[in-house]
Order: structure tokens, then C-alpha cells, then sequence
């Protein structure tokens, strides 16, 4: 097998698996209104409590890339259930766009979506390139969340109500 041929077999399964990882869904945001700029994104995680902070994995080819890059606070905003809408704006439009459906407010200078499950603003602390990404890690500055939401969730290519799986693994 060839060197390609085995990259492209490793790529293929990395896709397959991580289709059937299921994820929560965040839009990503910065920018004030007029310039404000978000994506979609899943890959993004819990870092630490001490300081509590998380990091954001965005592909440098994104819209977001380049004001967020810029920006020193952006908003991980959590999208429930209620916000697949919102989810499927940001799919099809682009820029400001995005921006005119949902209940978005400026908060700490960047865009917070009013009934998301939940939202954390971040300083941006640190950036770290890595392949076609970069990962931005940022210090909390505020967050807030609902009690009754119920999570966004991607899996298989779509979005699915993760409150309608079964409580039980099967063995
Ligand atoms: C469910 C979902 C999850 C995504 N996760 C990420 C992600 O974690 N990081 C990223 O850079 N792009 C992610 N993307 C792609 C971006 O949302 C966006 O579509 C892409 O960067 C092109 O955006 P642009 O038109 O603003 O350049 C995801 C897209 C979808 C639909």
C-alpha cells in the first residue's frame, strides 16, 4: 500500500468514527454590531477550572479565523434545541447575516445569544496553530446558562434530542 493510499484510509476511518461521536453544537462568535462575525462549531472543550477557560479549534480557511484571530474577547454561545434555528442560519448565510435571526445582544463587546443553553465570554489567553487550525484557548469572563434547556446535539451529519436517547447503554 502507498503512502497516499494508507493516508487516505487513515482519514477515511478518522471521518467514519468521528461521525458517530456525538457532539455539542456552539456558535462561536465575536465582533461588534455591524462587524460581527460566528461559525458553527463542535470541536471545542472544558479546559480548566484554575483559570477557568476552554479552547475553540477553528479552521483558518473560516470566516470567523481573522477577527477572531484580531479579537481579544469572543462568545461560546451552547445551542439548546430551541436554537437549531439558528444552527441552520449560520449553515446557509454568512458575515453579518447571521446574525438577524435570534435574540443576539452585545455583551462584554461581542455577540451572546439571549436563549442559548448557555454562554461563556472569554478573553482570549492564548493561540496554538496546528495543521489547517488554530486553537484559541480563553479565559472566562462571564457566563451564564438556563436551567431548562435542552442540549443541540450532532450526530451522524444531523442534528438530533439527545433528551429522546435511551437512559440505558446497551452492553
Ligand atoms: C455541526 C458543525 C460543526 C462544525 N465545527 C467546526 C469547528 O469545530 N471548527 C471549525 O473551524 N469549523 C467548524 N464547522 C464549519 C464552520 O461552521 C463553517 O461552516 C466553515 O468554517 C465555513 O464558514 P465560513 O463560511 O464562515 O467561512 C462546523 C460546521 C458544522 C455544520
Amino acid at each position: 500500500m502507498s503512502a497516499d493510499t494508507e493516508n487516505a484510509a487513515i482519514l477515511d476511518a478518522f471521518r467514519a468514527a468521528m461521525r458517530h461521536v456525538a457532539s455539542t453544537v456552539y456558535a462561536v462568535t465575536t465582533g461588534p454590531v455591524g462587524d460581527r462575525h460566528g461559525i458553527l462549531a463542535t470541536a471545542v472543550s472544558s479546559l480548566s477550572f484554575e483559570p477557568p477557560s476552554l479552547l475553540v479549534c477553528v479552521n483558518r480557511a473560516a470566516s470567523l479565523h481573522e477577527p477572531l484571530a484580531c479579537a481579544e474577547t469572543f462568545c461560546v454561545n451552547v445551542l439548546g434545541l430551541a436554537n437549531r434555528d439558528i444552527a441552520e442560519a449560520f449553515e446557509r448565510s454568512r458575515g453579518e447575516e447571521r446574525f438577524t435571526l435570534g435574540d443576539w445582544r452585545q455583551e462584554h463587546g461581542v455577540p451572546v445569544l439571549a436563549n442559548a443553553q448557555s454562554y461563556f465570554i472569554c478573553r482570549t489567553a492564548h493561540r496554538h496553530e496546528f495543521g489547517t487550525h488554530t486553537i484559541f484557548i480563553g479565559e472566562l469572563i462571564d457566563a451564564k446558562h438556563r436551567e431548562d434547556a435542552t442540549p443541540l446535539t450532532y450526530y451522524d451529519r444531523r442534528y438530533i434530542d439527545i433528551s429522546q436517547a435511551s437512559e440505558r447503554a446497551p452492553r
